[in-house]
């Protein structure tokens, strides 16, 4: 596809899930990867996936909570690869279910540190080489429950909302250098966080899993393919004229 080969792109949460899929998508569509991930083993794991299959990817433990571990992971993309062309910010993490008046404040700090925060900071150095360079390409990755509650889930839900808002101001003010922004929303994906989320909300994953199949209607959870094909097309040049838009990948779930 066209846009992604020889481009350097940094991928945050990259040693799971949707991260992970990203970062293999991408190097085997030729681009070089920086796996920005909080968990060393599981990202020098992507590392080792990526190159054992021919790819160029470096890891670097990133925590994107911290504006340090973000320029480092930007200077590393742009000294070791030339330049910044793609960010996909996907590091996220879910809180303990609880309704509203029930939240700890610790716990919406923590994950509007992680969910938003982490991916303004990411954004804030890419933002900077990409204007430079007059091109670039980002991609939240964000969450249906940033458009619909996630019941007992506000502190989850206002974190992608925001970063949906982040992705509309950044489309909004760099257009013009050739910088594009955009969101993903996937409905539920089969990743670990599916697992946890059902876990704590004291629900058989299985049967969760079933539930969720039963009333999309597409039948299945998103695969985490699904979401990386979809960061593909976005990043590439084939949608070089697509800024500001949140996609929602979720098997028809919110229609129904
Ligand atoms: N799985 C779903 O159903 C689903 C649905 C909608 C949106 N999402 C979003 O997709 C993204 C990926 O989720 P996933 O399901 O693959 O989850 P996951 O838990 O499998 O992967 C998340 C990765 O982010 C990393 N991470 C966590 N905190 C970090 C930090 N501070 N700095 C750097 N890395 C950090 C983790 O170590 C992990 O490798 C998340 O932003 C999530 O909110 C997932």
């Amino acid at each position: 596809m066209e846009g992604i080969r020889g481009r350097s792109a940094i991928v945050t949460g990259a040693g799971s899930g949707i991260g992970r899929e990203i970062a293999l998508l991408f190097a085997s569509e030729g681009a070089k990867v920086v796996v920005a991930e909080l968990n060393e083993a599981a990202g020098r794991e992507t590392e080792r996936m990526i190159r054992d299959s021919g790819g160029e990817a470096i890891f670097l433990r990133t925590d994107v909570s911290l504006d340090g571990d973000c320029a480092s992971a930007v200077r590393l993309a742009r000294e070791s690869f030339g330049s910044v062309d793609v960010l996909i910010n996907n590091a996220g993490i879910d809180g303990r279910p609880a309704p509203v008046a029930d939240i700890d404040p610790a716990d919406l700090d923590r994950i509007m540190r992680v969910n938003f925060t982490g991916a303004f900071l990411m954004c804030r150095h890419a933002l900077r080489e990409m204007a430079g360079q007059r091109r670039g390409s980002i991609v939240n990755i964000a969450s249906l429950g940033g458009l619909i509650p996630v019941h007992n889930g506000m502190p989850y839900s206002a974190s992608k909302a925001a970063l949906i808002m982040l992705t509309r101001s950044i489309a909004a003010e760099y257009g013009r250098y050739g910088v594009r922004a955009n969101a993903i929303a996937p409905g539920w994906a089969e990743t670990d966080m599916v697992r946890r989320y059902a876990e704590q909300s004291s629900i058989d994953p299985q049967e969760f899993r079933r539930a969720v199949s039963r009333r999309a209607p597409l039948g299945r959870l998103a695969t985490t393919r699904d979401v990386a094909d979809l960061a593909l097309f976005l990043c590439s040049d084939r949608a070089s004229y697509i800024t500001g838009q949140t996609y929602v990948i979720d098997g028809g779930l919110s229609v129904t």
